[in-house]
């Protein structure tokens, strides 16, 4: 969308000029609306839990906003002569479990014959004007806490491979399929600065999006990543989503990699996710706590992953180890 013009408004609080996760419009001083819409094509080859990662991931955009979701339509594009219905229903079903698990309502929705199947929501929520959580509030000296392991790129196509073993699918779906509700409920307990969810990126890409938002420099350290059990060993087969190098690619100019980095790790890190986790950037002196809640709370899998290192005008990431500080 960046060919589109710019339009200013009072109450328009965050647009499309951003790289943020949703869009969030002032409807008074003490109420925003925050809209989002995501879909996309399986990532697994059951419906209903097809369904349950991609409801997961639309409601996700509000979550990393600070905002809670109120309302939800599905968007379908749906082969009906190549599926029977039945897997729709299976779909549906699993999306509904999502949206009412946030405490949200499906208020309809809109599907369309198509040759490839996809799905997803269009997502409502509301979040105080004062409170919006943008990917451009990273503060020099912040912690990066990630909240769930990545390589959701590399198993799903180890599933269309079929090459996937049956524990890393449930592991895969386990994790595609939670919620960020409680992670963003927690992080807005401790003041984060700055959020964005884990998606289409990789958390390479996500991580460049907040340098540069943010005007900061930012180190991530590969060895205290969370790997998606088999992650690594897939990638190593060459497993690895094309999108990957493009995003990769995309990013180069702003990224410096240390060079005893094994290739496999920069692959996993630009790896693209489906639902995943939120990147959290808080105040150094509460983020210990932060971390501790999350898991406490049940979010095994969150960690420290990185810091916000200096200004820097245009967003730089530094890809490198945690003891090369
Ligand atoms: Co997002
Ligand atoms: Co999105
Ligand atoms: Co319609």
């Amino acid at each position: 969308m960046a060919a589109l013009p710019v339009i200013k408004h009072p109450n328009l609080l965050v647009g499309y000029e951003t790289a943020d996760d949703a869009g969030v419009y002032k409807l008074t001083n003490e109420m925003a609306i925050v809209q989002t819409l995501d879909f996309f094509t399986p990532i697994v080859n059951d419906p209903y839990h097809f369904g349950r990662i991609a409801a997961a991931n639309s409601l996700s955009d509000v979550y990393a906003m600070g905002g809670r979701p109120l309302t939800a339509m599905n968007i379908v594009c749906f082969p009906s002569k190549d599926l029977p219905k039945e897997v729709l229903k299976e779909i549906l079903r699993g999306g509904l479990e999502k949206i009412h698990e946030a405490g949200a309502l499906l208020v309809g929705g809109h599907s369309v014959d198509d040759r490839e199947l996809k799905y997803g929501l269009s997502v409502t929520g509301i979040v105080h004007p004062d409170r919006i959580i943008t990917n451009g509030g990273a503060k020099v000296g912040d912690r990066l806490i990630l909240t769930k392991p990545i390589g959701m790129g590399v198993i799903a196509k180890a599933i269309k491979g079929k090459m996937a073993s049956k524990g890393a699918v449930n592991n895969l779906i386990e994790v595609a399929s939670t919620l960020n509700k409680k992670a963003s409920e927690i992080m807005l307990k401790y003041g984060c600065h700055a959020c964005t969810d884990v998606t289409g990126f990789g958390i390479g890409g996500h991580l460049l999006e907040v340098a540069r938002a943010s005007k900061v420099e930012i180190a991530i350290y590969v060895d205290k990543v969370p790997l998606l059990p088999g992650a690594k060993k897939y990638a190593l087969t060459g497993l690895i989503p094309a999108g990957s190098y493009a995003i990769k690619h995309f990013c180069e100019k702003s990224i410096e990699i240390d060079r005893r980095i094994e290739t496999i790790l920069i692959d996993l890190v630009f790896d693209p996710q489906t639902s995943g986790g939120l990147v959290i950037s808080l105040d150094t002196d509460v983020a210990d706590a932060c971390l501790k809640e999350l898991k406490y709370e049940g979010i095994k899998s969150a960690r420290i992953i990185g810091d916000i290192l200096s200004p820097h005008p245009k967003g730089r990431l530094k890809i490198t180890y945690s003891n090369s500080k």
